[in-house]
């Protein structure tokens, strides 16, 4: 997305100017006064941080996005990663300040967004919004306080680089966990094509063309004809060779050992570009504990629905043997498997089919806050609407009629008041279901539904979500299928200047 963005030193100092005044060209080229927003390195921002206090604790990591490798059963595919794919997991205590120093050793821009997170808008890592892009070669320092404990993730937020393997859990611990478990497995899921059928940057140009004009030959990075009724229709516009549990195909798929009865804490995140998983452990039933780090009344059921960018916890108390846990591709016929042992017994095959994943299939939808999560009882400030827009076949995805455009990154952005209480309208005209993401926020489901950050907005449908404006900033909000995002389904939520 920075590629329109001449230079990091040009891209700050045109950033900078919307919150200082100097806006008497734009003024004179419109007929109304453009809102004025307050600044990522503000004074609001600064002062919300010293708010958030914390332990003073620090935890300190070094990340090094660098070209490494990656090997699939077998098969090595050059691709970029922190290291290992998934990154090593970064773990802290609720309060703690996470100080991470990001080397980049790529042949491109780079960024780290930690997604999830409401934290100080300075650090959320989007170039053209709230940062410059660190170029090759360069470093940037993030450090904020983390005080929501959950379980979050970060990957970058410079063009399709997400659907490389640059990706990590980000865990923050709660000091006083209400739930008890004897063990933790973090999953990670992710559909894999880069190294193996091209690279990320290969399908966004293909794609930009339109599916329209695409003939169905050899070579080509997409999918037609994913159908899912879950999805309320089409599931997914990119063919991937893989589908990932912890970087691992199933041919090769990771074990968690452990011993019958032991109840573990699932912490399940959808790493991928374009696939929605369902999620199941052969034999077991799933209680639901959280959605997007925030707890939820727990829900039992046997298979879990999860579009790109969101996360769930889970308890399983598990049984004796050997279980699959799958994680299907949704619409796409195909699957990611892990492994499960508490005993001897024969490793089930990669291509085991259970029965769990076709009965029930917990949805957000079915989910509640918990009470101290929940959202105060108010009356609603501001309504704002985004109007998710655009056809595979042309590629045109938008918000509110607009593509997104990097160079120009506050045109018609949401603008909010500090303070507000505000209803978002996401509302979905197009014929496909969409991953909206809120940066800064975790908003709530109205009606009483979950808190979320990243929620799916069926086709045709449109979906309420309520949140404080507690964290001033320049917010990014879009789609999570990060060919969507990057063909222009991405706006912001900017805090007005008062
Ligand atoms: Cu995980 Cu802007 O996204
Ligand atoms: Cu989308």
């Amino acid at each position: 997305m920075n590629s329109a963005l001449p230079n990091a030193s040009l891209t700050r100092r045109g950033f900078l100017a919307v919150g200082t005044g100097t806006l008497a060209a734009i003024v004179l080229a419109s007929c109304a006064a453009p809102p004025r927003y307050i600044t990522p390195t503000g004074a609001a921002v600064r002062a919300g941080e010293l708010a958030r206090g914390g332990t003073g604790r620090i935890m300190s990591v070094d990340l090094i996005a660098s070209p490494t490798q990656i090997d699939l059963a077998g098969t090595v595919a050059n691709t970029w990663s922190y290291g290992t794919v998934p990154g090593s997991t970064i773990r802290l205590s609720a309060g703690d300040t996470l100080r991470a120093k990001l080397r980049n050793a790529l042949p491109d821009d780079t960024s780290v967004h930690w997604h999830g997170l409401a934290l100080r808008n300075d650090m959320d890592g989007v170039p053209g919004a709230t940062q410059a892009p660190i170029a090759a070669g360069n470093d940037f320092n993030y450090e904020f306080v983390a005080d929501q404990p959950g379980t979050y993730w970060f990957h970058p937020h410079v063009g399709p680089q997400l659907d490389r393997g640059l990706y990590g859990a980000l865990i923050v611990e709660d000091p006083n966990e209400p739930l008890t478990y004897d063990d933790e497995w973090v999953v990670i899921l992710d559909d894999w094509l880069d190294g193996v059928t091209g690279t990320p940057d290969e399908v966004l140009k293909e794609l930009s063309g339109g599916m329209g004009g695409m003939m169905s030959g050899s070579g080509s990075h997409m999918m037609m004809g994913t159908r899912s009724d879950l999805l309320g229709g089409d599931a997914g516009d990119v063919a991937y060779p893989y589908f990932l549990i912890n970087g691992r195909p199933p041919a090769d798929p990771e074990t968690f050992t452990s011993t019958p009865g032991k109840r573990i804490r699932l912490r399940i995140i959808n790493a991928g570009s374009d696939t929605a998983f369902r999620v199941a452990l052969g034999g077991h039933r799933l209680t639901v504990t959280h959605s997007d780090g925030y707890p939820v009344n727990p829900v039992d059921t046997d298979a879990i629905l999860i579009g790109m960018g969101e996360r769930y916890d889970a308890l399983v108390t598990l049984g004796d043997g050997a279980f699959p846990l799958i994680a299907a591709a949704e619409g796409k016929n195909a699957n990611a498997l892990a492994i499960v042992r508490t005993g001897s017994g024969q490793t089930p095959l990669s291509a085991s089919s259970i029965p769990e994943l076709t009965r029930t299939v917990l949805t957000a939808s079915m989910l509640s806050a918990v009470s101290h999560v929940a959202l105060a009882t108010r009356s609603v400030d501001r309504e704002i609407t985004a109007t998710l827009s655009g056809s595979m076949m042309a590629y045109d995805w938008a918000i509110n009629g607009r593509r997104f455009d990097p160079a120009n990154p506050m045109a018609g952005a949401l603008g909010v008041q500090q303070g507000e209480r505000v209803r978002l309208r996401i509302e979905n005209t197009t014929q496909m279901w969409h991953p909206f993401h809120l940066h800064g926020h975790t908003y709530q489901h109205v009606g009483g539904g979950p808190r979320k950050d990243t929620s799916i907005v069926l086709p045709g449908k449109t979906l309420s979500v309520d949140f404080d404006a507690d964290n001033p900033g320049l917010w990014a909000a879009h789609c999570h299928n990060i060919y969507h995002a990057e063909s222009g389904m991405m706006t912001i939520l900017g805090y007005l200047a008062s």
